[in-house]
């Protein structure tokens, strides 16, 4: 039986997790609230906290797992994309683990791994997993991408957004309502008492199977703004329609292009990774997708947001392949 220890600490979570090959063992999460008044993550304070919470939190997955850290079998870590101060935390953590105990260490990409948590299993509940090709639609606070699967490791991007990223746009606008960071689980809580037709926006027009969401953010600005002028109490009166309204503002315009994407490709295996994903609205929209024959995959709640259990399970995979990473790797903030 091989162990895997994921190392994940891309931006402001850190979290470890254990897998006995892709069967889940444990999947330790440490939020960090230091950001919350600030609105949004500070990259200098997200390193600090990795700096502290790395070592407990490694040691309460390996405690939860119940087994020693003598029986993994490999470390793999987060490499980027993301905040590079951050990243080199969890970088430099795995590597020392990784060759303390004389065990293979694994690179793996943040947003490959969002993809990849579709295979994680779970002992009690058996579940279907996505079969190749497949769609996945990678909605996170930074990224906003359709992706092709023809193999765990073989993905092509074949949509993206040109400028904000669908959590950006739900923090966005739940900052322009005063809802404290990050805003997305919120406009998701609120706009589940609200009309989702209550305030309509401008809708982007992007070429192909592309995105954007800087256009919608203003123009719920502009509305928000010149309600204020009329009405002061204008966002605690309307609160729930403001954040259905905006919410299904942005599902619409996901859907619209993952629905074009799998009338091109003809592909019908289709799936939902990221923070988003954890939205009521666009799982229930996915899922009515499932009248027109898709085959729809949601995430487990867990392995929504960033994790380390998507980090062992794209592990395991790479370990399979013996694609292991030396201990030159230095992490990276872009994506390639
Ligand atoms: O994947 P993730 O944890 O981090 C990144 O890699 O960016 O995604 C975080 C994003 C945030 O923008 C957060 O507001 C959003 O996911 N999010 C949600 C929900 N839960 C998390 N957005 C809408 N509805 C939710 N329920
Ligand atoms: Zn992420």
């Amino acid at each position: 039986m091989n162990y895997i220890l994921g190392i994940e600490s891309s931006c402001d979570d850190t979290s470890a997790a254990v897998l006995r090959e892709t069967v889940i063992c444990s999947n330790v999460i440490a939020n960090q609230a230091v950001h919350t008044s600030f609105g949004g993550v500070v990259p200098e304070l997200a390193s600090r906290a990795h700096q502290q919470n790395i070592i407990p939190v490694v040691e309460t997955a390996l405690m939860k797992a119940g087994i020693t850290k003598e029986q993994l079998s490999a470390v793999a870590f987060t490499r980027g994309p993301g905040l590079l101060g951050s990243l080199l935390v969890g970088t430099s953590f795995a590597k020392s683990f990784a060759y303390a105990l004389n065990i293979p260490l694994i690179e793996v990409n943040h947003m490959e791994a969002h993809v990849l948590a579709h295979f994680i299993v779970n002992d009690q509940q058996p579940k279907d997993v996505p079969g190749f090709p497949f769609l996945c639609l990678t909605v996170s606070g930074g990224h906003t991408q359709i992706v092709k699967l023809d193999d765990h490791f073989s993905m092509q991007i074949i949509g993206r957004t040109i400028d904000d990223a669908a959590g950006e746009a739900f923090d966005k606008a739940a900052k322009i309502l005063g809802l404290p960071y990050p805003g997305g689980p919120l406009i998701d809580k609120y706009g589940k008492e609200g009309n989702p037709k209550a305030f309509k926006f401008s809708k982007p027009n992007i070429q192909a199977l592309d995105y954007s969401f800087s256009g919608l953010k203003t123009s719920f600005l502009y509305l928000v703004r010149d309600q204020l002028k009329i009405d002061p109490n204008f966002i605690q009166n309307n609160l729930n329609d403001l954040c259905a309204s905006i919410q299904q503002a942005i599902i619409e315009t996901l859907m619209k292009k993952l629905i074009m994407a799998v009338n091109q490709t003809g592909i019908k295996d289709v799936a939902i990774a990221g923070g988003v994903s954890a939205n009521s609205g666009l799982r229930k929209a996915i899922l009515e997708q499932q009248n027109n024959g898709w085959r729809v995959f949601i995430p487990e709640f867990q392995f929504t947001t960033d994790n380390a259990a998507m980090i062992a399970v794209a592990g395991y995979f790479k370990y399979l392949k013996k694609d292991f990473a030396d201990l030159t790797a230095a992490p990276y903030s872009r994506q390639g």
